[in-house]
């Protein structure tokens, strides 16, 4: 079909919660390339908003899928599922997490997460501990929980009243924390590196600062490591920069490729308040997407994706020094690994990155000033000359 016989569909048929979307249809992918129904070829340096951490049809990831379809794609988890045993292996493994429950998105592993905070206190008889703190700016997902513990008015407006007993502090503000926390505090939840808000970092004495808190007040810290997590920061989980263990953390984007898949993953004394009953889900941690997912997590360490990650972003960064030079409408590039941002002084984002498109670069925006970029983690040096090539020739133009 034709781009505009798709747009014309989408148009009558989709619901409109995405608006005017750029306007491409893509058929199929190879490693960081794209190519559209018009024949055209991209470089995907958004990966799917950091999803597509192999690249596109990476050959362990099909033929895992094709594999395991042939075989048996789903069956209750009323029964037992190797793949599913073997996934929650390797994650426990490779992180802090001793238990695993897998789910089928980021906003419902950080469902499964709040639930199992909330019911961490209830199940020591403190009932009364059952509100949580997170972070001015930050994004938890979409479902009603999630948007509340969302940090950005833009998502929750429409649907208020809120679900209560979140609130809000800035990042890398101890004392703003310390004040925050009260009796019935049960968790403080936040993302490493915030992604979805223009990458904004948290710092390791915040961090450390953070757990000795949840510590001293006896209330568990949770990281979503949604978008940080597996490899993207340059390391297997973004925690693993500041030398600080969460009690619960949630993974999904990344995790099985694009395969829908979500992880709550926490330490076993918090993991064992949830007992038989207690959560649950119909695909969450079915034969196929297990597969991906173990196919997609033994590629990111076996190959050491996350030292590519660490080596591609600091590359990056390292020759944006004297393209900032050149261009002062840069504010700041910052971020880790491949999650990065590039703020600008004028809000120049969206055209920028709109230039990039016509240039066949895909990259994504924040807000009116910050360009994101998330490549796969497969990313090349070659690669990345490219981008930062048209990027100097799209801020020429557009000085
Ligand atoms: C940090 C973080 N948490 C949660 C989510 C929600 O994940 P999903 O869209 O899979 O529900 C996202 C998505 O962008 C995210 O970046």
């Amino acid at each position: 079909m034709k781009l505009e016989e798709i747009i014309k569909k989408d148009k009558k048929y989709y619901m409109n919660t995405f608006g005017d979307r750029v306007r491409v249809c893509f058929t199929h992918g190879k490693g960081i390339l794209l190519y559209d129904t018009e024949g055209n070829e991209y470089y995907d340096f958004f990966a799917g908003i950091a999803v597509s951490a192999l690249g596109h049809s990476h050959p362990v990831l099909v033929n895992s899928i094709c594999e395991q379809a042939k075989k048996l794609i789903h069956c209750s988890s009323l029964y037992y599922i190797e793949q599913q045993a073997n996934l929650a292996e390797l994650i426990v493994n490779n992180s802090c997490a001793d238990r695993i429950f897998f789910a089928n998105s980021g906003a419902e592993a950080n469902e499964g997460a709040i639930k199992l905070a909330r019911l961490y206190f209830k199940k020591k008889g403190l009932s009364e501990k059952y509100e949580i703190i997170t972070l001015d700016n930050s994004f938890h997902g979409r479902t009603l929980a999630t948007i509340a513990a969302t940090g950005q008015e833009k998502y929750q407006k429409p649907y208020s009243p809120l679900t209560p007993k979140f609130s809000k502090v800035p990042i890398n503000d101890v004392s703003a924390l310390e004040k925050a926390i009260n009796e019935n505090t049960c968790a403080v939840m936040l993302e490493p590196i915030q992604g979805e808000s223009g990458v904004n970092p948290t710092t390791a004495e915040y961090m450390q600062a953070v757990r000795e808190l949840c510590d001293k007040k006896e209330i568990l810290l949770i990281f979503d490591e949604v978008q940080c997590g597996l490899g993207r920061t340059g390391k297997l989980f973004g925690y693993q920069h500041y030398g600080v263990e969460p009690d619960i953390f949630t993974l999904a984007k990344a995790l099985a490729g694009g395969f829908p898949i979500g992880a709550l993953c926490a330490k076993e004394h918090v993991a064992n308040a949830f007992e038989p009953g207690d959560h649950g889900s119909t695909f969450g941690g079915n034969p196929l997407a297990c597969s991906a997912g173990l196919a997609v997590l033994s590629t990111i360490i076996n190959e050491n994706l996350s030292d590519n990650a660490a080596e591609m972003g600091n590359y990056f960064f390292e020759r944006m020094e004297s393209v900032k030079k050149d261009f002062p409408i840069i504010k700041e590039v910052r971020g880790k690994g491949l999650m990065i941002g590039v703020e600008f002084n004028r809000p120049i984002a969206k055209s920028v990155n709109e230039k990039l498109f016509e240039k066949k670069y895909l990259l994504g925006t924040s807000g009116e000033n910050i360009l994101r970029i998330l490549p796969p983690l497969i990313v090349t040096r070659n690669d990345m000359d490219g981008l930062i090539n048209v990027l100097v020739e799209v801020l020429k133009d557009i000085n």
